[in-house]
């Protein structure tokens, strides 16, 4: 085992004794969870002991609750009928504090996901990216809306409003920024809201609690710890959300879904599984699809969903690819993230190494072969990812969703066989094309947009740039997330009207001269 540098050693674990609910940091009394990180700290193998985080369940969950509902107060509460300048000051202010956590966040980043600490320090400046970028794409809607549209003889001011109280659900893989990514445009389009970490990843938030207590009103944030069973199912079972917000699996959100009583009035901004593919056309840029693939299978081990969880490659090229794929996969760093040029690191899940060595198995015993030298090799907490080869429809991991390091390929002789695989598959995510006859190309593209939400030509799959829309088709999502979509996501139009008429024309000048009405204004935030 390296030396861990002291800068990330653990010298005081995090016993996370607070927690924030109704604007206060409340002590905890009640019973706790350790938590672990599967890197250890000694020669010989052992967990680290990183803290400990309260174990909520029902009474904690309703208290959060009530506290977000209270802050609504029925569309009457300070911060959704606050000034959109007002809002975004509170969330100017938190972010201010938050940088100043970077070291804290990124280090807990690491030790409790595993993430590299190139990545993980990725992840907090793309949330701070996210949160200015969100704020600037909010201006720019609130300009758009400062006037009147008039139409049949009625004036109408337009305008998009909160939707009430939001359960926020992020997953282990992108702890603070996609849980962020849902938080952020949430808060600052007036909604409130109750979050929940993710099972891995919850004590990088404990730096930010004083930043969210300071800058936001009483009871818009609210942070609930514990198994989604004991908290977010009692808080789903009240009817009192108004929107479910989670990125993770559709197993969790349907069984969330199917708690709430009123299933017309719960909005759903879901991200969810996928099993994105790679076709590698007989055309295609060898060595530039062979390094597109490795980086999209096995950026942070797999464990994404946007990762290629499945690739096909043409009958004329199988065999060079396969060799040169398989090369590369064995000549991948694995280390613990802080180690300089590592690529893959120690599996957060307990459970993920026995996962993915049955979906191997199962592969092998249905007549796959492993491919990459290394391909299956564990430790205690890593399984080196195994290139597996020739993968078939009855296979698991040719159904499921793997998230993590196991390359599962095929081969095709006609570019029909992935097309109908595609369109028969429960995702629709995105697609990575390799290719460059551009015949060829015309076609497929114009299927495949039908059947995912992005195809990325000669390129791996990924979320980015923020700005872009992410969602998905059939099981892979509910709505669309990006900076600008994200705020349509979580807000809903809402409008006054008023006749042309001098009686309705003059209270409306009155209106808009006395400034009383956060929501009628025709003032520019510049
Ligand atoms: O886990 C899914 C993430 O949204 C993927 O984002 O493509 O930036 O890694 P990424």
């Amino acid at each position: 085992m390296n030396t861990i540098p002291t800068q990330y050693q653990i010298t005081n674990p995090i016993h996370q004794k607070t927690y924030l609910v109704n604007g206060a940091l409340k002590t905890w009394t009640g019973k706790t969870t350790e938590v672990h990180s599967v890197i250890s700290s000694t020669k010989e193998y052992q967990p680290t002991l990183l803290g400990s985080i309260p174990y909520m369940e029902k009474d904690t969950a309703i208290e959060a609750l009530t506290a977000a509902c209270d802050a609504y107060d029925k569309g009457q509460g300070l911060w959704p009928t606050m000034k959109v300048a007002g809002r975004i000051k509170c969330m100017e202010k938190f972010t201010e504090i938050m940088k100043t956590k970077r070291d804290e966040v990124v280090k807990y980043l690491m030790w409790e996901i595993g993430k590299s600490l190139s990545d993980s320090q990725k992840e907090f400046d793309r949330t701070i990216e996210y949160i200015y970028d969100t704020i600037e794409e909010y201006k720019q809607i609130d300009r758009d809306s400062a006037k009147f549209t008039k139409a049949g003889g009625i004036y109408a001011h337009i305008r998009r409003g909160p939707l009430g109280v939001v359960l926020c659900l992020g997953p282990y893989n992108y702890p603070l920024n996609e849980t962020f990514a849902l938080l952020v445009p949430a808060l600052i389009m007036g909604n409130t809201t109750i979050f929940k970490p993710a099972k891995h990843g919850v004590l990088l938030f404990s730096p930010l609690l004083e930043a969210f207590q300071e800058s936001f009103p009483k009871g818009v944030v609210n942070i609930v710890y514990g198994r989604g069973r004991k908290v977010a199912t009692p808080i789903m079972q009240t009817g009192r959300i108004d929107v479910l917000a989670l990125i993770g699996n559709s197993k969790s959100a349907i069984a969330l879904q199917d708690e709430h009583p009123h299933k017309n009035r719960l909005r759903l901004v879901l991200g969810l599984e996928a099993k994105n593919p790679a076709i590698i056309l007989p055309d295609a840029d060898l060595g530039l699809a062979i390094n597109e693939c490795l980086a999209g299978s096995l950026s942070f081990n797999g464990q994404r969903c946007t990762a290629l969880k499945i690739i096909y490659v043409h009958d004329d090229i199988k065999d060079e690819f396969i060799k040169r794929f398989a090369k590369k996969v064995d000549a991948l760093p694995f280390g613990n993230p802080w180690d300089e040029g590592v690529k893959l690191t120690p599996l957060p899940e307990p459970n993920k190494i026995a996962y993915i060595q049955e979906l191997i198995e199962d592969a092998l015993a249905k007549g796959a072969k492993i491919q990459n030298k290394k391909g299956g090799k564990t430790t205690e907490n890593f399984i080196f990812p195994a290139v597996v080869y020739p993968v078939k429809p009855t296979m698991r991991v040719y159904e499921e969703e793997q998230f993590g390091p196991v390359v599962p390929v095929l081969s095709f002789k006609n570019i029909d066989e992935p097309l109908a695989d595609i369109a028969d598959s429960n995702y629709g995510q995105q697609v990575s094309l390799f290719g460059k006859n551009v015949d060829t190309l015309s076609r497929l593209i114009d299927t495949l947009v039908n059947l995912v939400c992005r195809v990325n030509l000669n390129s791996s799959c990924q979320r980015g740039p923020d700005v872009f829309p992410f969602t998905g088709r059939k099981d892979s999502a509910v709505s669309t997330l990006s900076v600008h979509d994200a705020l349509r996501s979580f807000s809903i139009r809402t409008f006054v009207a008023s006749k042309d008429n001098p009686y309705n024309n003059a209270i409306l000048e009155d209106l808009m001269a006395c400034g009383k009405s956060n929501f009628m204004s025709t003032d520019y935030i510049l």
